[in-house]
C-alpha cells in the first residue's frame, strides 16, 4: 500500500526509472509449454524488484501471429492466449504496483497484421469501410522517397494483393500493412487502444517505429509534422484521462529530428536516445569518450518534464542507421567481424557479445547510462551478461530465454528442451553453466551481484541524479570521462575511465563545494581532495560516482562487500 501511494505521488516518475525491458515469450514460463507468459513475469517480480528495477516494459503482448515477435498485432484488446488472459494481466499489473513497479507496453501505432479483421476486410472489397484505414495504389510506385527499413527481407515498401487488386504500403515486412493516419477513424480507434490500456492499470507506453505514421508524396516520410500532432492528442488524452502516465518514443532519427519528440513538453515525455547508443560502444572501442561529449552537448538539456531514455541494447538489431559511413566501418570493424552478426546493415548480438563477456566494460557503460540525466531501459538478461545465437534468424539470436539456472531449459521452462520458444544459448562462456541468476547469485563478484549494487547506488541517489543540471568536465585529451551532476543540497562527479589501463588525473570542480570525497561503499578510493582540486586515479574500465560536499557514494567498479549482492 505504501509503494502504491508513492506510486501516485510522483507524476515525473520516469526521470529517474530503471526501466527492464521485457519479452514475456523469453522470460519465464509458469504452465510447461515452453512459452513464456504473464503469470511467468508475476513469479518474477520479486527478482526484478531485488535487482532495483523500477519500471517494466512488456513488448507486445497481444493477439499475433508472431511474423513479427508480436509487433504484427491482429486485435489490439486481448492477449495472446500463449501468454495469459486479460485477468493474467491484470495481476501482473497489480502485482508489479505493491511492489512500487511500474508497467509500460508497447503501443504499436503505425501498421498491423494482415491477419487482423481491418486489413482481411479491407483486402476483400474496395467498398469496405476498413479500405481507407490502409494504403492502396494501383502502381506501387508513390512514396519512393521513403527509404525501406528491413533491407534485408524487403525489396519494396508496396505489395501487390492479389485479393485487393492493388498493392498496400508497409514500412516493415510486407506482413504487416501500415494503417492510413490520414483517416480519422484510424486516429480515433488508436486513442481507444491508449484509453483501453491506460484505463486497466497501465503506465505508460513504448511508443513502436514512430516517425514514420505519416506520408507525403515527394518527402522521406519520416517525422512530419503531422506525426508530431498525432502524439500530441495522444499526451492530451493521457494528461486529462490517466494523469501520472508517460509515453516513450521509438524514432531512430537525427540528433535534430529525434529532440524533436520532446515537443513543447506536450509530446513524448521521453525519447529514447538513439543518437548516443552507437557513439558510447565507439567510444568503449577508440578509448576516448570524446564523441560522447560530442553527442550530450547538442542533446543537453531537455524540455522540462522531459528525460532521454538511455539503452544499451533491446530486441533489435544495434542500429547503425544513423552514423556516417566512415563509423559504420569502424563500428563492424571493432563489433561486428562475424557476418553473421550483420543484419539490415547493423548488428544483432548482445551487450555481453558485443563486449568479450568482460564485466568491467558491461558494468561501465551499465553506469555510464544511469549516470546521465534521465532513465536508463536495461534489456532482459543484460545484467547476468547472457549471449545470444546467431544461428538464428533475423533478430531471434538475442531473444533467447532468460537463463534462470544451470540446465538443459536454463530454469526457463519445465518442457523439453526442444519445445521451447527458441533454443538455450550454448556458446562456452555463455550457457548457463557461466552465465545464469543462480549460478551468479552464488557467486560473490559476480556480475549479477554488482549490477545489484550500481542500481542500488542509483536508486539512493535519485534526488540528486533527478536534476536537470548536468555540467561537463573538461579534461581535455584525457580517456576519462567526467561530469558533474549538481543536485539540490548535493552533488555527485562521475568519473568513467574509457581506457584499456589505468588513468590518472586531476580536476577543477565546476562549482564551489568542499573538495571531501568519504568512501561508502567498499572499494579503492578514487578520488582525493588535492587543495581545490580532486585528484583522482582509476583502473582499467574503472568509474567512480563522488558525492560532494560530503561523501563518495559509489567506487570504482562497485566492488561487492561482504554480503553486498542481495
Ligand atoms: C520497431 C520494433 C521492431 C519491429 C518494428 C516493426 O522497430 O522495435 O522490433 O520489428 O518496429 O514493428
Ligand atoms: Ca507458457
Amino acid at each position: 500500500m505504501a509503494a502504491l501511494l508513492n506510486l501516485l505521488r510522483k507524476p515525473d516518475w520516469y526521470r529517474t526509472t530503471v526501466f527492464y525491458e521485457v519479452p514475456v515469450r523469453s522470460f519465464f514460463d509458469s504452465n510447461g509449454d515452453g512459452i513464456g507468459d504473464l503469470p511467468g513475469v508475476t513469479s518474477k517480480l520479486d527478482y526484478l524488484k531485488e535487482l532495483g528495477v523500477g519500471a517494466l516494459w512488456l513488448l507486445p503482448i497481444y493477439p499475433s501471429p508472431w511474423r513479427d515477435e508480436g509487433y504484427d498485432i491482429s486485435n489490439h484488446y486481448a492477449v495472446h492466449p500463449l501468454l495469459g488472459t486479460l485477468e493474467d494481466f491484470d495481476r501482473l499489473v497489480a502485482r508489479a504496483h505493491d511492489r512500487g513497479i511500474r508497467v509500460i507496453g508497447d503501443l504499436v501505432t503505425n501498421h498491423v497484421s494482415m491477419d487482423h479483421p481491418w486489413f482481411q476486410q479491407a483486402r476483400a472489397s474496395r467498398a469496405s469501410p476498413y479500405r481507407p484505414w490502409f494504403l492502396w495504389s494501383d502502381t506501387g510506385k508513390e512514396f519512393s522517397r521513403a527509404r525501406v527499413i528491413f533491407k534485408d527481407f524487403e525489396k519494396s515498401n508496396w505489395t501487390w494483393d492479389e485479393t485487393a487488386g492493388q498493392f498496400y504500403f508497409h514500412r516493415f515486412y510486407e506482413t504487416q500493412p501500415d494503417l492510413n493516419y490520414d483517416h480519422p477513424e484510424v486516429r480515433a480507434e488508436m486513442l481507444k487502444v491508449v484509453r483501453f490500456w491506460l484505463g486497466r492499470g497501465l503506465d505508460g507506453f513504448r511508443c513502436d517505429a514512430v516517425p514514420y505514421l505519416i506520408k507525403r508524396e515527394g518527402t522521406n516520410c519520416q517525422s512530419l509534422p503531422e506525426v508530431h500532432r498525432f502524439f500530441q492528442e495522444v499526451r492530451a488524452v493521457m494528461d486529462a484521462e490517466f494523469p501520472g502516465t508517460a509515453l516513450v518514443a521509438e524514432a531512430n532519427q537525427t540528433i535534430a529530428e529525434t529532440v524533436q519528440y520532446f515537443g513543447a513538453s506536450n509530446e513524448f515525455q521521453m525519447v529514447m536516445h538513439f543518437p548516443l547508443m552507437p557513439n558510447l560502444y565507439l567510444a568503449l572501442a577508440e578509448g576516448s569518450p570524446q564523441r560522447i561529449r560530442h553527442v550530450l552537448q547538442s542533446t543537453l538539456p531537455v524540455p522540462r518534464e522531459c528525460a532521454w531514455a538511455y539503452f544499451l541494447r533491446n530486441h533489435d538489431e544495434l542500429t547503425l542507421e544513423q552514423v556516417s559511413e566512415d563509423e559504420r566501418a569502424r563500428f563492424r570493424g571493432f563489433y561486428g567481424r562475424d557476418p553473421r552478426a550483420i543484419v539490415n546493415g547493423s548488428i544483432r548480438r548482445r551487450l555481453a557479445a558485443l563486449l568479450g563477456g568482460d564485466d568491467p566494460s558491461i558494468l561501465m557503460m551499465t553506469a555510464v547510462i544511469l549516470g546521465l540525466p534521465g532513465s536508463a531501459f536495461l534489456y532482459y538478461g543484460d545484467e547476468i551478461g547472457m549471449g545470444d545465437r546467431l544461428v538464428l534468424p533475423d533478430r531471434d539470436g538475442v531473444r533467447t530465454p532468460m537463463q534462470w539456472e544451470d540446465g538443459p531449459t536454463a530454469g526457463f521452462s519445465t518442457a523439453p528442451p526442444e519445445r521451447l520458444v527458441r533454443p538455450i544459448v550454448t556458446d562456452p562462456g555463455f550457457a548457463p553453466a557461466a552465465r545464469s541468476v543462480a549460478v551468479e547469485e552464488a557467486q560473490p563478484g559476480s556480475l549479477l551481484r554488482r549490477m545489484r549494487s550500481l542500481l542500488r547506488v542509483y536508486n539512493e541517489n535519485t534526488a540528486v541524479l533527478s536534476s536537470y543540471r548536468f555540467l561537463p568536465v573538461d579534461l581535455g585529451e584525457s580517456p576519462v570521462l567526467a561530469f558533474w551532476r549538481p543536485g539540490p543540497g548535493e552533488q555527485i562527479l562521475c568519473l568513467y575511465n574509457f581506457a584499456t589501463g589505468p588513468a590518472s588525473g586531476t580536476l577543477t570542480l565546476p562549482e564551489a563545494v568542499d573538495p571531501t570525497p568519504i568512501e561508502v561503499l567498499a572499494g579503492e578510493p578514487s578520488c582525493e581532495a588535492l587543495g581545490s582540486e580532486v585528484r583522482f586515479h582509476l583502473g582499467r574500465r574503472e568509474f567512480s560516482w563522488s558525492r560532494f560536499p560530503a561523501q563518495i557514494v559509489s567506487l570504482g567498479s562497485v566492488a561487492p562487500s561482504a554480503g553486498a549482492g542481495r
